[in-house]
């Protein structure tokens, strides 16, 4: 589904990202993972389409990405979420903006809310949420809109470490619920582990190593010792250099 050629993407003349292949088969999940400053952000926002490549090319379900695509839903770093509106506001809005009928955004809109946990939260204004409550609404936002692919960066790095698990297990559940191809960047070990069916390892703008995750999709991974296992085998190729 995501097949990235070769890419390199530039700021002026620094190349953050230096001719990286990538694919993501479509319906599964794939984590990126690596040291600050070595890409990940920028790989992330060049598969959202809002970073060209200055050589190669990244195709999703075989188009040639130019820009940014209808189907693609991403949550950026600092959730883009608008302070000023409500929980159902922020929500309701791809769809508002797609201009789906009102009867079917009230439908949707509380599904999915009801589905996160936050219903009840629906009438409260952002900045009375607590920074577990905003993540989530910035996934009922991003998947309000039915995407195929969902684009993640670091989507719990704000979160205490139970809010964090919470948030996890919650992801996990939305995508073995629907068909969705989703790409995050983390950086926490336990977290690709746990969300990622890949996990791509990053360093100076390239993939330094693959890792295929069987144990990806199973809520109780983390009370098997093999988890472990892979979570060393990450952190001992993140160590070397
Ligand atoms: N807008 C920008 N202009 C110039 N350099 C940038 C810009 N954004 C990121 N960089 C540089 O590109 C590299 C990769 O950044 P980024 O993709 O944000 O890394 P990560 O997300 O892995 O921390 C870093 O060295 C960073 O300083
Ligand atoms: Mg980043």
């Amino acid at each position: 589904m995501i097949k990235c050629k070769d890419i390199v993407v530039k700021y002026d003349n620094f190349i953050a990202i230096n001719k990286i292949n990538l694919f993501v088969s479509k319906n599964t999940s794939c984590a990126i993972i690596g040291k600050s400053g070595c890409g990940k952000t920028t790989l992330l926002y060049t598969l959202a389409g809002l970073l060209q490549p200055e050589n190669g090319q990244v195709e999703i379900d075989n188009k040639l990405i130019t820009g940014i695509r209808k189907e693609t839903g991403v949550i950026l770093q600092n959730h883009g979420l608008f302070p000023w509106k409500t929980v159902w506001q922020n929500v309701s809005l791809g769809l508002k903006i797609r201009r789906k009928k009102p009867n079917f955004i009230k439908k949707e809109v509380a599904t999915i809310l009801k589905k996160l946990d936050i219903f009840e939260q629906k009438d409260k204004y952002l900045n009375q949420l607590s920074g577990g409550q905003k993540q989530r609404v910035a996934i009922a936002r991003s998947i309000a809109i039915k995407p195929d692919l969902l684009l993640m960066d670091e989507p719990t790095s704000s979160l205490d470490a139970i809010t964090k698990e919470d948030f996890q297990k919650k992801i996990l559940k939305l995508y073995k619920n629907q068909d969705l191809t989703m790409v995050f960047v983390t950086h926490d070990i336990e977290e690709a582990v746990f969300l990622g069916q890949k996990i791509i390892i990053m360093e100076a703008g390239k993939i330094k190593r693959e890792i295929s995750n069987d144990l990806f999709g199973n809520e109780s991974i983390k009370k098997e010792i093999d988890f472990y296992k892979i979570c060393l085998e990450v952190r001992d190729i993140l160590g070397e250099s």
